[in-house]
């Protein structure tokens, strides 16, 4: 069960204001956004020309339906400032996200767009139930990926303690957990299982530690693995949610009572959901591809940025905000196996399903006589390993096979390991999927 909180959750004034009053914010501040575009970034300028658009053109929110949609590759063309709309003399900060293929993308910040920044994830922590009185523990990685120094500014902002770790050196983030008495961690999700792993080998209880409250993001994970993070940590698991492009971390995070997606922080960033084939602007609630654009920042204007982020908009529950239902994947993660799409997600919940297992899987897949063949090595429970045959764990393989089949469709073999035979994430994402196909 995860720990109580009994702060109340503070809230700025815009996250309570009508749908009116909030609509008519985000129109004034996207014509800012559009007409700042234009005049100073030539690559938008040129963009809206070919599609017949001028900022001018949008007299309603709908009317951002006729702009242009940017991607990654507006981003490497550019590549390295080409989409900064001010002077390298107005940029205080560069990041870069290295992806997996090419040049990496590369996001930059006025002083205005770090204040920004750090009040949206001061918010995003407010919603996660942490307050002043709280000392973090920011385990996110330092350095060119936003995780670190957003989580970093964001507790500051806030008013918290924060304590710099970075990623990595399990056993000394176990350490500081013992003797600095963090209340909150910030990590990948992936990551606090690494620590609630190294926790348990040393013998640390999850009450003998301090920590309430965990924020994990930066990469997807399901219910029912928040469900086995929050036991083993003794934690409430909330889920943060961003992208460099769009400005790091705390674009959108959950409220802690409500825990039912992360809620956009729409005074900043716009949102819609398209078809990912035709580019349609879906109706809320329907699933599609999240897409944002910029309402305020200075540096880099992003307008109607593709994520390839799967989701639908819902209405707020913790305020008036729209909050998007838990990502199941990126369309780029898809696995197509024998012509069955599939998210590593999917198969995460099926597993996390039987109680023997953990969520220390991977996925690999490879071609055998022209044959997709998709095998899944998942860890037992560490407190089972021990316990548990070889034989027992074939029948639990077996099994987890039988409810993928049955549930997703496609065949699988499910190889039951023993703890501690799957790569631990340490630092960045977790590598869930090893695609060994040829290309
Ligand atoms: O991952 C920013 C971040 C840092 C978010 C720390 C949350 C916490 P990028 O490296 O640019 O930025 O990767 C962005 O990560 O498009 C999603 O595919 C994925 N992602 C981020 N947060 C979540 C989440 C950071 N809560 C990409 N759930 C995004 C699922 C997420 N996927």
């Amino acid at each position: 069960m995860a720990r109580v909180t009994h702060h109340a959750v503070e809230r700025e004034p815009i996250e309570t204001a009508s749908r009116d009053e909030l609509q008519a914010l985000q129109l004034q501040r996207l014509q800012w956004s559009l007409r700042h575009a234009y005049d100073n970034v030539p690559h938008y300028r040129e963009k809206f020309e070919q599609a017949g658009v001028h900022p001018g053109d949008l007299r309603t929110l709908s009317d951002l339906g006729k702009f242009p949609f940017s991607t990654k590759a507006d981003l490497r063309e550019t590549y390295p400032y080409g989409l900064f709309a001010v002077p390298m003399r107005d940029v205080v900060r560069v990041h870069a996200s290295s992806g997996t293929t090419g040049r990496p993308t590369v996001v930059g910040y006025t002083r205005a767009d770090i204040a920004m920044w750090g009040a949206v994830m001061a918010r995003s922590m407010r919603a996660a139930g942490v307050t002043a009185d709280d000392i973090i523990l920011n385990s996110y990685g330092y350095g060119l990926f936003t995780g670190g120094l957003g989580a970093h500014y964001g507790g500051e902002t806030l008013g918290a303690a924060v304590i710099p770790m970075s990623g990595g050196q399990t056993e000394k983030q176990v350490q500081l957990i013992r003797e600095f008495g963090p209340t909150v961690l910030m990590c990948t999700p992936s990551y606090s299982l690494t620590i609630a792993d190294e926790l348990a080998r040393q013998g640390v209880g999850k009450s003998a530690t301090a920590l309430r409250v965990g924020i994990f993001g930066a990469e997807p994970w399901t219910n029912e693995m928040r469900r086995e993070i929050e036991d083993r940590l003794g934690i409430d698991a909330v889920d943060v949610y961003g992208l460099s492009e769009v400005i790091g971390p705390g674009v959108a995070c959950e409220y802690v009572q409500c825990k039912d997606g992360p809620h956009i922080w729409e005074d900043h960033f716009y949102p819609e959901v398209i078809d990912p084939d035709t580019g349609a602007v879906l109706p809320d609630g329907a699933d599609g591809e999240l897409v944002f654009t910029s309402l305020t920042k200075e540096a880099l204007p992003i307008i109607r940025y593709r994520t390839r982020d799967l989701t639908r908009l819902m209405p707020g529950t913790g305020g008036c905000m729209r909050r998007m239902v838990k990502i199941t994947g990126r369309s780029d993660d898809m696995l197509i196996i024998r012509g069955v799409n599939v998210f590593p997600t999917q198969i995460e919940e099926v597993l996390l399903k039987n109680p023997n297992l953990c969520a220390q899987y991977q996925i690999q897949v490879s071609r055998e006589d022209h044959l997709d063949e998709m095998d899944v090595y998942v860890e037992v429970k560490p407190e089972l390993s021990e316990h548990t045959s070889s034989r027992q764990r074939e029948a639990i393989g077996r099994e987890v096979a039988h409810h993928i089949k049955a549930l997703i469709g496609v065949s699988t073999k499910v190889h039951v390991v023993e703890t501690d035979k799957i790569e631990r994430t340490l630092v960045g994402k977790a590598r869930r999927v090893i695609d060994r196909r040829p290309k």
